[in-house]
């Protein structure tokens, strides 16, 4: 089902996750096959930068946002980027492409990382 807003937007799909940072930090340490399957080199690189676990785990919650926006994806999730902007701002990459229709917002508390996304399309 597709939903207009004003006549030039459709939003097509929503997703959202949370996630304990916990439960992150466990899987890295029992599978650390997990880390190169989720990630891509750039985000790996930006967490040894943060040196923070929520750096992933807010990822991940973000990648499995989408998916629930996309409905169906099927490739490992390190094929789906999330960078920031230079003001900060999230943004997403799909197989090393710019996908703006689909945005998203991070959040993180103590405990646990929250990750809202929205997939739209200009009519
Ligand atoms: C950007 C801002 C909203 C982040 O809020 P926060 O409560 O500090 O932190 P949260 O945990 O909720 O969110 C952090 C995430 O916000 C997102 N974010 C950062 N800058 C952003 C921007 N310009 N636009 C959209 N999202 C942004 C990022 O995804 C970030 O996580 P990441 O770096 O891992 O990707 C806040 O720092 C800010 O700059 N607010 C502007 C208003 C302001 O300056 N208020 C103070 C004066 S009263």
């Amino acid at each position: 089902m597709c939903y207009t807003l004003n006549g030039d937007i459709m939003i097509k799909g929503i997703g959202c996750d949370i996630l304990s940072i916990d439960r992150v930090k466990n899987i890295i340490v029992a599978t650390p096959a997990f880390l190169k399957r989720c990630f891509s080199e750039r985000e790996i690189g930006e967490y040894h930068k943060r040196n923070d676990i929520s750096y992933l785990a807010s990822r991940f919650a973000a990648k499995e946002a989408i998916v629930k926006a996309l409905s169906k994806y099927e490739h490992d999730l390190k094929f789906i980027e999330i960078l920031n902007d230079d003001d900060g701002k999230p943004y997403v990459l799909i197989n090393n492409k710019a996908m703006p229709q689909i945005q998203v917002s991070i959040s993180y508390e103590t405990d646990y990382v929250v990750a809202y996304a929205v997939l739209s399309s200009i009519l």
